[in-house]
């Protein structure tokens, strides 16, 4: 279900732009516009700039746009509901409730339920980290260097000794046996009653990405086993979906993210400044895990334990990440072990250098590979030489890989040409022509190759949607100019479609449109900043005349149209509507003849 469009208009309206990124970014008043430093890419001279009459924001520099809704969305990486919910309470506004059935309603009871455990139990091990029977944690905590900025943003505590301390505590609370069981946290005995599942450990709290306790590791201080006690699965707690240190990780403006394998090390590395660290939940990395990540990121630089253990997970890990269309490199720890201590002996800097230094994910591998060889022996190379041939068949774009064989055969004792043809004969027809390269959008063809003709043309099409409505938007009286020769039902890509019905019927209303509130009309993030890109494209460098102008948009308008009839023929051919099928034809024996006239008299118009 969709929240009602005149709820999500409020929430906007009722939520100044320039007070909500004002609030994340220093802003300066420049002419009609606020000015700042983009907070989407790394600049030095502010091209970021928010209008407060059309409520929306715009960079110079990196291009992106949208409102108040895209702002959080991609600033916070909030879902748009998510992103609706904050600024709705921002602005005192209601939300209905979603309408759900009563079975959804119990589980999400259930869930909410178990969260509000976890986050009760997470206070209590917080603040019983602060009392004198604490002494021990607290010591072993400050001894592996942790600060205590460092302990409070990370919301470790400490189970106590009694074994029952939270159970009771929870009880005292008025929590029933039926939901303190599903929480994960209690043994629940036959025989010997209900103890905690967390006794005289350490306590990490595990956050998911909306900072919402789900669940907990506890470490034992100094050597008992096992090492890590971790919360159970629960209705609220999924292991493979998740991931340690997210939760801040997602609010770090580098590009990348650093994943590796332990609480402690995730730690270490945010308290060192790297607070783009990550770590999977005491299993292997999932598919789950890789695709979460790529919502925040296309490069993950891994950051395992220099043992054979760490190596043999980076290489399961390193195609789970290639999957999800991540690239990955390999940070080498050597000679310490984890981030944890090479950071401890090395310092911040050293890792930056390892940070700059890791290897590419391939390399890597075919590294690793050759170890299991001895390249001084004939037989051993060949050997070697067909399994870094067969490795090279994950690239399935032709030019990457050839860049590949020729980087390896440098390196590896081989010539290009013997090993491109090894490669050939293990995966003969493997090159996956259906890659397209992708088009410029310029709509001009120059290349061969039915299928790219076909897709460019589509663009082309898609491209004078684009233009059209942008220039409804900018080139005042424009509406009355096209009236009666095209309107939103030309626009048949569905996007613009959308869009389209919705600046007509505004402007039929009101005489004005307003670009923020179209934005608003989409919920995934790439639909909007589709939609916005309306609003922002400048049209011409160079200003241009009233009659330029007028020819380019009658070209475009008629572009459109004959683009929308033939969609039109094609659907009435198909449902045999002979009837409708002559109106169309002669709809398009008219499109020769449109000329738009644009009234204003101004000498020029600028995009
Ligand atoms: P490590 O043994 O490398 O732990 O296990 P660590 O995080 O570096 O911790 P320290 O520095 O030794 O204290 C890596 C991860 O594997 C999971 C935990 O998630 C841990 O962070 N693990 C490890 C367990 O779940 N249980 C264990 O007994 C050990
Ligand atoms: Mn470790």
């Amino acid at each position: 279900m969709r929240y009602p469009d005149e709820i999500i208009e409020e929430v906007r309206q009722k939520n100044n732009i320039v007070d909500i990124v004002g609030s994340y970014v220093k802003l300066k008043k420049t002419g009609s516009n606020y000015m700042g430093l983009c907070p989407f890419h790394n600049e030095k001279s502010g091209s970021f700039s928010v209008s407060e009459s059309r409520q929306m924001y715009h960079c110079f520099g990196c291009g992106v746009s949208g409102n108040v809704f895209t702002f959080l969305m991609e600033y916070e990486n909030y879902t748009f509901v998510e992103a609706l919910k904050v600024l709705a309470e921002k602005a005192g506004v209601t939300l209905p409730e979603r309408e759900e059935t009563a079975e959804g309603k119990r589980r999400a009871d259930e869930r909410n339920a178990i969260l509000e455990i976890n986050k009760e139990a997470a206070t209590y091990y917080y603040y019983n980290l602060r009392n004198e029977g604490a002494k021990a944690a607290q010591n072993y905590l400050l001894g592996r260097k942790l600060t205590p900025e460092t302990i409070k943003s990370f919301g470790l505590g400490f189970s106590g000794k009694g074994g029952g301390e939270l159970y009771n505590y929870l009880k005292g609370k008025g929590y029933k046996d039926e939901i303190l069981k599903e929480s994960g946290l209690f043994t629940f005995d036959e025989a010997r009653g209900v103890y905690d599942k967390f006794w005289n450990r350490v306590m990490f709290p595990i956050f998911d990405v909306n900072n919402r306790v789900i669940g907990f590791g506890g470490r034992v201080m100094g050597d008992g086993k096992p090492k890590y006690l971790n919360s159970p699965e629960t209705k609220v707690f999924d292991k493979s979906r998740n991931l340690y240190g997210l939760n801040k990780a997602r609010q770090s403006r580098e590009k990348y993210m650093l994943c590796c394998e332990g609480y402690m090390d995730v730690i270490s590395m945010h308290q060192a400044g790297f607070t783009n660290a990550v770590a999977s939940l005491g299993t292997a990395l999932t598919g789950l895990q890789a695709a979460l990540l790529k919502r925040y990121t296309d490069t993950v630089i891994l950051t395992y334990d220099s043992d054979e253990a760490g190596v043999k997970a980076a290489l399961r890990a390193i195609p789970i990440f290639r999957e999800a269309g991540i690239t990955t490199k390999v940070l080498n720890l050597k000679p310490h072990k984890d981030p944890d201590e090479f950071i401890k002996n090395e310092g911040v800097e050293a890792f930056k250098k390892r940070i700059e230094e890791a290897e590419n994910s391939f390399y890597f591998e075919i590294r690793v590979l050759e170890q299991n060889f001895d390249l001084n022996d004939p037989d051993g190379r060949t050997k070697f030489h067909n399994e870094m041939a067969k490795k090279l068949l994950v690239f399935t774009d032709e030019i990457e890989r050839g860049n590949y064989i020729e980087a390896l055969a440098a390196k590896y004792f081989i010539s290009a040409e013997a090993l491109t043809k090894k490669v050939n004969g293990y995966g003969a027809g493997y090159i996956n022509p259906a890659e397209p390269a992708r088009s410029s959008g310029s709509g001009q063809e120059s290349s061969t190759g039915g299928y790219k003709k076909k897709k460019t043309g589509e663009e082309g099409i898609k491209e004078s949607q684009r233009l059209l409505l942008t220039w409804l938007l900018d080139v005042p009286g424009l509406f009355d100019s096209i009236n009666g020769i095209i309107d939103e039902n030309d626009f048949v890509t569905p996007l613009y479609h959308t869009v389209a019905t919705s600046v007509f019927e505004e402007y039929r209303n009101t005489g004005k449109v307003s670009p923020a509130r179209i934005i608003s009309l989409f919920e995934s993030k790439e639909e909007q900043a589709e939609a916005a890109l309306l609003f922002n494209t400048t049209l011409s460098g160079e200003k241009q005349s009233k009659e330029e102008l007028e020819l380019s948009i009658t070209e475009t308008v008629k572009k459109v149209k004959k683009n929308s009839l033939d969609y039109e023929s094609k659907k009435a051919s198909e449902e045999g509507n002979m009837s409708a099928f002559s109106d169309i034809i002669k709809e398009q024996a008219k499109i020769q003849n449109i000329k738009i006239r644009l009234k204003q008299t101004e000498d020029n118009y600028n995009g």
